[in-house]
């Protein structure tokens, strides 16, 4: 492990236009849950598939909604971890000697922005980008006014009424993500294209890889003569091919590999 974190830090070092490509793992050590790991209370008994779609917020609305108020109120709670802070430092690194970062995640927290990013590209949405579901007007929404707690777990009877939309009175709102079947936002995906068909290093850090279009960016940055690096404590897709593959935490591991730059 010591020599592939040398490794990497040797790449990270030549480097001067790099994209980061970050999923549910890179908040993991905030205490937010991921997707494909175990979940907890009554979200354990539901894949992210049945609960992340138009059909299932339609069919099933207090569930859905209260999943994301749920998710909402935990991030709120959260704080960036130390693999956050150091994309944010490495971001500002590089502006001021020349070279230039992209973050760009599958995540829907705001954790990147607290921990020191700018500019992050949200694929998959941001979960506090409330709207109507119906009229699709964005409508101000703050999860704390919902009656749960964080940590509170559910059960069939304490699950939350849908909040209507106070523009047309009649849609209720959805979060801001993108759900499955849906499409990505056009701009962030192709701004994200861009970024890894232009780096030089490209750190995909807590991603299954099974979603696509994002799961395609690695790659595209690949074929495109990046160098890439991922850190995940569990293979994926990628690990074989990537330059060096570090099986380990984002919080743990993007310090250490980033220590010496700086330093
Ligand atoms: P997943 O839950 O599929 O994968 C999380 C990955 O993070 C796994 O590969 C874990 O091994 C890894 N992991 C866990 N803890 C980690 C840690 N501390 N440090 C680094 N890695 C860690 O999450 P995503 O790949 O982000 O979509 O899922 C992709 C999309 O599927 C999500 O954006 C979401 C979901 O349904 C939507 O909401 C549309």
């Amino acid at each position: 492990m010591m020599s592939e974190i040398e490794g990497a830090a040797n790449w990270v070092a030549e480097a001067r236009s790099v994209v980061v490509l970050t999923g549910a793992g890179m908040s993991a050590e905030s205490s937010v849950p991921t997707f494909r790991d175990a979940q907890t209370g009554l979200w354990e008994r539901f894949e992210p598939e049945q609960l992340a779609t138009e059909e299932a917020f339609r069919a099933n609305t207090s569930l859905v909604w209260s999943w994301y108020v749920w998710r909402s109120i935990l991030i709120d709670a959260a704080e960036p971890n130390a693999g956050h802070e150091a994309i944010g430092s490495w971001q500002k690194h590089l502006a001021a000697t020349g070279g230039f970062l992209t973050v760009a995640t599958q995540n829907v927290d705001d954790l990147h922005e607290r921990g020191g990013a700018d500019g992050v590209l949200h694929l998959h949405g941001a979960l506090q980008n409330y709207r109507c579901l119906d009229c699709n007007t964005p409508v101000a929404y703050d999860s704390r006014s919902a009656a749960i707690r964080p940590g509170q777990e559910f059960d069939d009877d304490n699950l939350l009424d849908p909040v209507t939309c106070s523009h047309c009175a009649t849609g209720v709102l959805r979060p801001g993500v993108v759900w499955f079947g849906e499409r990505l936002p056009e701009d962030v995906f192709s701004s994200a294209v861009h970024a890894v068909q232009h780096a030089d290093l490209v750190v995909v850090v807590g991603t299954s890889g099974l979603v696509q279009p994002a799961a395609s960016l690695p790659i595209i940055g690949q074929e495109a003569d990046a160098k890439v690096i991922e850190i995940n404590p569990v293979p994926t897709g990628l690990s074989n091919t990537a330059d060096v593959y570090l099986q380990s935490t984002a919080a743990a591991t993007l310090p250490r590999v980033l220590n010496r730059l700086l330093a």
